[in-house]
């Protein structure tokens, strides 16, 4: 440690902005900061030496868990030999165009190319701005506007935090911003007809969008985008039948369809997408977290062919594509890339997602279902929720002043496991290193039990 702890302390309460933070709080010490120095595994640990489980993957992206050396000797040697140059007018390196051929022959058929940028969010902005070009090269130019969902998330810029439906992102931001709409979110827990089963509501899903989109007019509307299944919106799997009838509704209006895959991209659900776990045939897809287990920040945008084949016509009549980043398919990222997706491979982490996932859900159930203030227990693959409610039936929650899942989180902290406070709703979600065994499995759920006792006893 270079710097003495008050002084780091002190520079850290004074100049460091840090995002997601109630700045305020944090800037006059009010609240808990955390000096990561380690990781090893699924534990990181501080410089109190204290030790964590991190049932979240920092978030939601160390998949192949912390202080993998293959990794940071490939990012070591890419940096000896060439650290950056960039990918302008036909230029590239050997990783990143190896990090390409790898992602389309793990995606779904027929995609074809990948766009790389460094973050979830300016994928997303790729993918609008190739949504918007195609359609004009299509010559349909008033085919614009893009639907999200209530609860989706797909970045914190100023399009991708408007295609984000959560109330956080938008407030005293101006947000959302043309032309962005929003849809119903595939949430059957929180349905406002207690009488829907899980079919019935995904066919109300289906005909919400259909209705918004004939009310804007379908030569307006221009792409659909969603994750496969909600992540920071509640970790919610999308009710039986949802994807299938969505779909139908976006081809025959001949709306595109983006895949927000930042969160269940290269493994997270058992399967390497979860376009493939749920049958979504996108146009496009969204990349980056488990890309490079965040060694690196890496994003990538994928391709179809028949998007593709659109660019391409655009090109030859245009020029060259006026949408570059510096860093885009940066070589120490690319070369992290490559290097994450062996280590995937060879450790088989895909199918360890897919049976130690299936075997922390039920522990997680058969710990928690009973539970008084536990309205349900959800998920697929390594990523799972616990939702609080005050009363099961009727179905009640709690006032959100009492804070009762940010104080589930720190009761779990407290038992040396992290999990996080989702943020709209008392929603305890798990996003696990996909290397977790199952005794690791069992740790986070005596935690969780022993959390969920401890503040229920409190209320
Ligand atoms: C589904 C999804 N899309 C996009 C993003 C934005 O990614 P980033 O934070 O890298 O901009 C996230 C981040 O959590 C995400 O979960």
């Amino acid at each position: 440690m270079l710097q003495n702890r008050d002084t780091l302390d002190a520079w850290d309460r004074d100049h460091f902005f840090h995002p997601s933070t109630a700045m305020g709080a944090h800037a006059r010490g009010e609240s808990p900061n955390r000096i990561v120095t380690g990781g090893e595994g699924v534990y990181i640990v501080d410089r109190d030496g204290r030790r964590s489980l991190d049932a979240f993957a920092g978030l939601y992206c160390v998949n192949v868990g912390y202080g993998r050396q293959e990794i940071a000797e490939a990012i070591a040697e890419q940096a000896r030999e060439l650290a950056y140059y960039h990918a302008y007018a036909g230029h590239g390196s050997e990783a990143s165009i190896t990090l390409a051929r790898m992602i389309i022959e793990r995606a779904p058929a027929p995609m074809s190319h990948v766009y790389f940028g460094l973050s979830g969010s300016d994928a997303n902005e790729t993918n609008i701005k190739l949504v918007w070009y195609a359609n004009n090269i299509l010559g349909r130019p008033e085919k614009k506007k893009i639907i999200s969902r209530w609860r989706g998330y797909h970045g914190s810029g100023v399009m991708t935090g408007s295609l984000t439906g959560l109330e956080l992102f938008h407030k005293a931001f101006d947000l959302p911003r043309a032309p962005i709409l929003h849809t119903e979110a595939p949430y059957w827990f929180r349905r406002d007809d207690a009488s829907l089963d899980e079919e019935a509501f995904a066919s109300r899903c289906a005909e919400r969008l259909e209705a918004l989109i004939e009310a804007e007019g379908a030569d307006t509307i221009a792409a659909f985008i969603g994750e496969p299944i909600l992540g920071t919106g509640g970790i919610v799997p999308p009710p039986r039948t949802y994807w299938q009838k969505i779909q139908a509704v976006l081809k025959k209006h001949d709306v595109w369809l983006i895949a927000d895959e930042v969160v269940t991209g290269f493994g997270r659900l058992g399967t390497m997408f979860g376009s493939q776990h749920y049958g979504l045939e996108p146009d496009l897809m969204t990349i980056a977290k488990g890309l490079t287990s965040a060694y690196a920040p890496l994003s990538g945008t994928i391709v179809s062919e028949k998007l593709w084949k659109v660019l391409e016509q655009g090109s030859d009549q245009l020029g060259p594509i006026g949408h570059g980043w510096t860093y885009s398919a940066h070589p120490l990222c690319a070369a992290a890339g490559v290097a994450n997706l062996q280590l995937i491979d060879r450790l088989g982490l895909v199918e360890n997602a897919a049976t130690v996932g299936a075997y922390f859900r039920k522990a997680l159930s058969d710990a928690l279902s009973g539970h008084p203030i536990v309205g349900e227990v959800r998920g697929d693959g390594l990523l799972a929720a616990v939702e609080f409610v005050r009363e099961k039936a009727p179905r009640t929650f709690f006032d959100p002043a009492l804070k009762v899942g940010p104080k589930v989180a720190a009761a779990t902290l407290a038992r040396g496991v992290i999990a996080r406070a989702m943020p709209q709703g008392d929603i305890l979600g798990f996003a696990p290193p996909l290397c977790l065994t199952r005794a690791e499995a069992d740790s986070i759920v005596e935690a969780t039990r022993g959390a969920v006792e401890e503040v229920a006893r409190g209320l």
